[in-house]
């Protein structure tokens, strides 16, 4: 993990950076409290002069939306904001439809990017979007829940529901930045801060038994966010950079990742 500047006008020293190393496809996972400010000027750094349209959800949108658009507006950028309802019931063929099409309403182009604001759902939902319209359009995450900031906003897994299961219809298709503000999480229910938790365990349960100790000692401070909260993130993300940069499209070891999930989402059907 280093602090590795984006461009001169960011500050550095608060955040962390960790690369997923996908050769010509690599991209920065930035990490830690009150990233959104500098959100608009870290997208603009990375994608000078493209047009945005932010996906988010209604709950996410009364939270954080005015903060996150001051950001782009500051940074000079244009965007259309497009919603969708709250809950995973919005990953279905519908509404990524009505997506697509509003996407292309605004005429945005391949170059311009699809920014997903919200948790693993809209980041979800968004990524299949952005993967699809002009066959495939940059991709940015501002993932805004602990899971979808350890786990589902980073790695290109991106998708929808079917009737016959979930997730079953998709594309790997890999974000060009993902900028997880911590301070976010404050606004998170308990409930769903201890299902992200769940995944950061996960990481240590996967090899990494130095962290599992690590997180025994330190669970109470990440729960009460701080530093230790942001090392809880950088390490599970750079724990999942490492997977996915040795096994992108889940040939073999990145199934290890689908520890729990393959479970609960059998449950969540039945
Ligand atoms: N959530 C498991 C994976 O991204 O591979």
């Amino acid at each position: 993990m280093t602090d590795t500047p984006a461009s001169a006008d960011l500050e550095t020293e608060r955040f962390q950076t960790v690369r997923v190393d996908l050769g010509s496809r690599s991209y920065d996972i930035v990490i830690g409290r009150g990233l959104l400010e500098e959100a608009g000027a870290r997208i603009a750094a990375v994608k000078p002069g493209a047009r945005l349209a932010v996906i988010t959800d209604e709950t996410v949108a009364k939270l954080h939306l005015d903060a996150f658009s001051k950001s782009l507006s500051e940074a000079g950028l244009d965007y259309v904001v497009l919603k969708v309802p709250a809950g995973e019931a919005s990953k279905r063929f519908e509404l990524f439809e009505r997506l697509c099409d509003d996407v292309l309403a605004a005429r945005l182009e391949r170059g311009d990017a699809v920014v997903a604001l919200g948790g693993g759902v809209v980041g979800d939902l968004a990524g299949f979007v952005a993967a699809s319209v002009r066959r495939g359009m940059s991709f940015i995450q501002v993932p805004t829940t602990l899971l979808a900031q350890v786990d589902s906003s980073v790695g290109g897994k991106t998708g929808i529901n079917s009737r016959h299961g979930k997730n079953l219809i998709g594309a790997f298709h890999q974000p060009d930045l993902v900028l997880a503000d911590t301070a976010i999480l404050d606004t998170l229910p308990l409930r769903d801060f201890r299902a992200g938790y769940a995944e950061v365990a996960k990481y240590g349960l996967l090899g990494d038994e130095p962290f599992f100790t690590w997180l025994e000692d330190n669970w109470q401070a990440v729960f009460a966010g701080g530093p230790e909260r942001d090392e809880a993130v950088a390490r599970s993300c750079q724990a999942k950079a490492d997977v996915v940069a040795e096994d992108e499209h889940e040939a073999g070891r990145r199934a290890l990742l689908n520890l729990g999930h393959t479970f609960g989402h059998s449950l969540e059907s039945a």
